[in-house]
């Protein structure tokens, strides 16, 4: 293949280079598209066929259904690692030695206290207030309270930011949800493991003495935000980028990310789906009558949990999710009419030729809810857990765009306005 491509606009012919990525992926470089061409730019609502950055974190293959963090295999990551090395690994880009790993966790350790005034800011909190409208404020609000974390110009100080997050989200994570169920804010125990103290601080009763680990939990909830850790230039790690492009500190850069993580067609999906799914339970497990919506065009009804930008197969991460999930409920020994709902939708859903043709699969937002619900999280908490998931990955972007140095982002637009026009006095009463 030649290494460049053409293009010939009004009769001028202008070359660009093509560039090759590690798996053999083609783009071709338009950098100076402009300046060539005398102010010709591209235009590509969404993104979707327009590259943002060279990045080495993740690889994933739509049309095959491959996700690899940095050349790991998701299916061998979640199966055989734990989350905080898979953190290690998508920051830094190996996996951790022992030694790595616990001086990365004991330095988590050393910060994981959360200033008690953050507590005034959830205080002021309506109990209605969406868990992830309050996240994406306390994640904004440490930088009050971490200052030094803003002026990351060294690798040192993007050290001390990063471990600096990674302890105090899972604190804001496990305080959002107890304050809307009216229960005590605890500190972390830095006695346990990173997932064993984030499942203490959201379960750990009032009354009870010890809170005792269930090892199905443990394992299941490793597993998930392993299984969310990261997945490209998504549309809130797209803005997580963009946001630290400025300069801006990476919990202000953070705190973004949460908000786009927050809409229905991302992250959001998770708790639309058991909405959904419960929605259908009500109707009485009508299914068709929903599939029938999906496809219907005058209706913004959409199968939430189906469907992908890149994924034009299933998503390896519902694979695995839906597995967990009968295992989880098994092990538990819960009965949950709506994962039996989810499988027949899938199912029908898999045979409908709307779905077929336009190769819409369960994501990774299809089976988690379920496995949430039977741990015991709110719905309206299940995006909390996926942002808790992916903080790793928004992290590692984000410290890659400024190691790269990357230029502020700032895309162009083709105007379609009104042209000039003189400005018309109107007679004042
Ligand atoms: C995540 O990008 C990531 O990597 C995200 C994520 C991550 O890890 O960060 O993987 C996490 O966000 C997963 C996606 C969760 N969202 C949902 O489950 C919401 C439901 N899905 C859709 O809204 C949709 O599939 C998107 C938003 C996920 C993708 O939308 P696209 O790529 O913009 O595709 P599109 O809207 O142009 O759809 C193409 C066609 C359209 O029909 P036609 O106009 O061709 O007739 O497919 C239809 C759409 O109407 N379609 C659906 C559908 N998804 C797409 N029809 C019914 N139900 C759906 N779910």
């Amino acid at each position: 293949m030649a290494n460049t491509a053409t293009i010939e606009i009004n009769g001028q012919k202008n070359e660009f280079p093509l560039v090759n990525g590690t798996e053999n992926e083609v783009a071709i470089d338009i950098t100076k598209l402009r300046s060539a061409t005398k102010g010709v730019i591209t235009i590509d609502p969404g993104y979707k066929n327009t590259g943002s950055c060279e990045s080495a974190i993740t690889f994933l293959d739509g049309e095959k259904g491959i996700l690899r963090y940095r050349g790991y295999s998701i299916e061998e990551l979640a199966e055989k690692a734990d989350f905080l090395e898979v953190a290690y690994l998508l920051i830094f880009g190996e996996l951790p030695t022992i030694e790595q790993l616990e001086k990365f966790h004991s330095d988590i350790k050393k910060h994981s206290v959360v200033d008690d005034d953050v507590k005034k800011i959830l205080d002021a909190f309506p109990k209605s207030a969406h868990p992830m409208g309050v996240l994406s404020s306390l994640t904004s609000a440490l930088t009050a309270f971490n200052p030094s974390s803003v002026n990351v110009n060294s690798e040192q100080d993007m050290y001390n930011s990063v471990v600096r997050i990674l302890a105090k989200f899972p604190v804001l994570v496990a305080w959002t949800m107890r304050k809307k169920q009216g229960l005590p804010l605890y500190y972390g125990d830095s006695s346990l493991g990173y997932v064993e103290n984030v499942l203490k601080m959201m379960f750990k009763q009032p009354h009870e003495e010890r809170y005792i680990q269930n090892p199905i939990l443990v394992n299941a909830l490793d597993k998930l935000l392993i299984l969310h850790a990261d997945h490209e230039q998504n549309c809130s790690t797209s803005t997580v980028r963009i946001v630290g492009s400025s300069h801006a500190g990476l919990f202000a850069s953070l705190s973004a990310g949460i908000s786009a993580l927050w809409g229905p067609l991302h992250g959001g999906a998770n708790q639309a789906v058991l909405e959904m799914l419960e929605a259908i339970k009500e109707d009485g497990g009508d299914t068709k009558k929903y599939m029938a919506k999906a496809k219907d065009k005058n209706d913004p009804f959409r199968l939430m949990g189906f469907g992908h930008r890149v994924y034009k197969n299933f998503d390896p991460r519902a694979r695995i999710i839906k597995k967990a999930a009968d295992e989880v409920l098994g092990d538990l020994g819960v009965e949950d009419p709506i994962l039996d709902i989810a499988k027949g939708l899938e199912k029908e859903a898999l045979n409908d030729d709307y779905f077929v043709k336009r190769k819409l699969y369960p994501n990774v937002d299809f089976y988690s809810g379920i496995i949430y619900r039977a741990m015991g999280i709110p719905t309206d908490m299940f995006t909390v857990m996926f942002a808790l998931g992916r903080l790793p990955g928004w992290i590692a972007q984000w410290r890659e765009m400024r190691l790269k140095k990357e230029p502020i982002g700032r895309p162009r637009q083709l105007y379609i306005g009104e042209t000039l026009r003189a400005f018309k006095t109107i007679d004042k009463r």
